[in-house]
């Protein structure tokens, strides 16, 4: 089923709707095109399960923790935008923090679909054609 996010309002609104159902040891996986709202929707989700830290696009160093929570986890945020391949991926010790960190958000996670765990959730962003629309889809693993 695919849920219009038409302004950030729904955005944010689909990201506490979508908290709830998160628990310790979700892999959820995020796709879709740049600027599609990878970031935003994190940023919201993190915020919604109780975190204060800030949320930036981990562009550049690939990983952002997040600890500064009045629960007893933690996440990490990756952005694989940069990686070239699945290599890459394993060369960064991804099976190794997906195992070790209760929940694991990933942006451009098909960067890494050769070394997916079995357990995710992807989340498929998507503009419609004529770009003035946002959607989202779920898909369990
Ligand atoms: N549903 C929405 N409706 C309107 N604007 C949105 C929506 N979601 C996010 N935005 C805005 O779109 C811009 C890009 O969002 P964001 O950085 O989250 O994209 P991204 O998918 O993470 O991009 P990248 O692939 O570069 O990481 C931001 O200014 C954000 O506030
Ligand atoms: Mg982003």
């Amino acid at each position: 089923m695919k849920i219009p996010l038409k302004t950030k309002r729904d955005a944010k609104k689909f990201a506490i709707e979508f908290a709830k159902k998160v628990k310790k040891g979700d892999n959820i996986f995020l796709i879709g095109e740049l600027g599609v709202g990878k970031t935003f929707f994190t940023r919201e989700l993190v915020r919604k399960l109780g975190f204060a830290d800030t949320v930036n696009s981990p562009s550049f160093k690939l990983i952002n923790e997040y600890t500064q929570s009045i629960n007893d986890f933690n996440i990490l945020h990756f952005d694989l935008y940069r990686l070239d391949s699945t290599k890459d991926a394993e060369y960064l010790g991804w099976d190794d923090y997906l195992a070790s960190a209760d929940i694991c958000i990933v942006e451009w996670a098909e960067k890494a679909r050769d070394i997916w765990p079995l357990d995710f959730t992807v989340l498929y962003f998507e503009y419609d054609e004529n770009f003035d629309a946002r959607f989202v889809s779920v898909s369990w693993g």
